[in-house]
């Protein structure tokens, strides 16, 4: 397959770019097709590697319409909408709502998902997407979360359940620090969560200081664990909301303790913008991490839906740009080289974040490829314009949405 006239991230000059057995083969100006080669013209759109969404939850994405309805908006309106609902989940139904939730990923060039499954009352949502994931592995990449929404020491059946789910295949160990029975039990969740990651040789993505608590601050903990452990950039923290909150002084010893340990953080926009401040009169809380000054000391930061169409976020549709968006407008970064250069956040920080090898992933003679092609000459152009995608292909075929 030859690719005509598409700017490879941002650049300046049109490039043709060949794709022979599923791999990238060749890049250059002017690439001349062979015989019955097929040709796809790329109008001068705009090439990235396919976008990563960090943190979803696909048990509970698409249920609004059976859940019933959220009237508050609260997380805690959700969780009891939620918890109600989950007593009767079937695996059919799971991979019912999963697979249209996949088909939407698609649709918005996500070919790479994290997804926590809940494991807390049974594991029913866990083995559906098990067996989904194994069955949609070539079209795209599910790493699955087993996280134990209830908090980890709430019961016997919540740890008997987590490890079960680690033996069954989990990919990642997570875990809810901040909603345990105390701040000592939130820490002996990190260092039992350790401990189960390197056990089973797991990686760790924990919900970790989702409040609007100033004093919530398990993401130290986590950091030095990472550090300690040599676990390092296996560890994810998703959400820590919290910092948002905390005294300058406290983050800047923060910053140098994350950027020692090598770990991820994944922030919520969408969703947390919308759950967040919900203790607050005015002013409000923006429910978003610090992003800006992660990055600028080193951090690894990537992002996640969280949720769609379900009890705790009632829109969305799949889309990371829209993710995106939220975070640069709540984070300011709308300068227009930050814009610009924001397309990292949701591809290659993601795929760092889930520990994709790098000959696996990014735009590069050898590797597999897996690509969207955008209608906008730059990503601020398609930022701005929100024009879509004009192919999106997966180890050289383009995937056909329709199927
Ligand atoms: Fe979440």
């Amino acid at each position: 397959m030859l690719i005509k006239n598409v700017r490879i991230e941002n650049a300046e000059i049109e490039s043709d770019v060949r794709i022979t057995d599923g791999m990238f083969c060749e890049t250059g100006q002017n690439l001349k097709a062979a015989d019955n080669e097929e040709v796809i013209e790329g109008n001068g759109g705009l090439m990235l590697p396919p976008f990563v969404d960090c943190h979803v939850h696909l048990d509970t994405c698409l249920s609004l319409d059976d859940t019933g309805v959220n009237h508050s908006g609260t997380l805690f309106e959700g969780i009891q909408v939620w918890s109600e609902y989950r007593k009767n989940l079937t695996k059919d139904e799971v991979q019912k709502r999963a697979l249209r939730t996949l088909k939407l990923y698609q649709e918005k060039g996500v070919q790479f998902v994290r997804s926590h499954v809940d494991i807390s009352n049974d594991l029913t949502a866990f083995q559906a997407l098990l067996e989904l994931k194994e069955k949609v592995a070539d079209e795209i990449e599910i790493q699955l979360v087993a996280f134990p929404q209830d908090g980890i020491f709430t019961s016997e059946k919540v740890r008997k359940n987590l490890n079960e789910a680690l033996s069954m295949g989990a990919d990642v160990v997570g875990g809810i620090p901040h909603f345990e029975l105390t701040r000592e039990h939130g820490n002996r969740s990190i260092r039992y969560i350790m401990e189960l990651a390197q056990k089973y040789d797991k990686l760790v993505d924990i919900h970790c200081d989702e409040i609007d608590d100033e004093q919530s601050r398990f993401l130290e903990v986590l950091a030095a664990e990472a550090y300690e452990t040599g676990l390092g950039k296996k560890v994810s923290a998703s959400h820590t909301t919290a910092m948002h909150s905390y005294n300058d002084a406290y983050c800047s010893k923060l910053f140098r303790v994350l950027h020692m340990s090598g770990i991820n953080i994944i922030a919520n926009p969408l969703v947390n913008v919308n759950l967040q401040g919900r203790f607050d009169t005015y002013p409000k809380r923006r429910g978003i991490t610090r992003i800006k000054e992660l990055l600028d000391n080193g951090v690894n930061v990537s992002m996640g839906h969280d949720d769609i169409y379900d009890p705790f976020y009632p829109l969305g549709n799949g889309d990371m740009t829209e993710v995106l968006s939220m975070g640069l407008h709540l984070c300011h970064m709308m300068g227009y080289r930050e814009l610009n250069q924001s397309y990292r956040i949701i591809t290659y920080n993601g795929a760092d974040t889930l520990n994709l090898e790098p000959e696996r992933y990014g735009i590069a003679v050898g590797k597999p490829a897996n690509f969207n092609i955008f209608n906008g000459r730059d990503f601020f152009e398609v930022l701005q314009k929100r024009n879509g995608i004009q192919y999106s292909v997966r180890n050289g075929k383009v995937i056909n949405i329709e199927n």
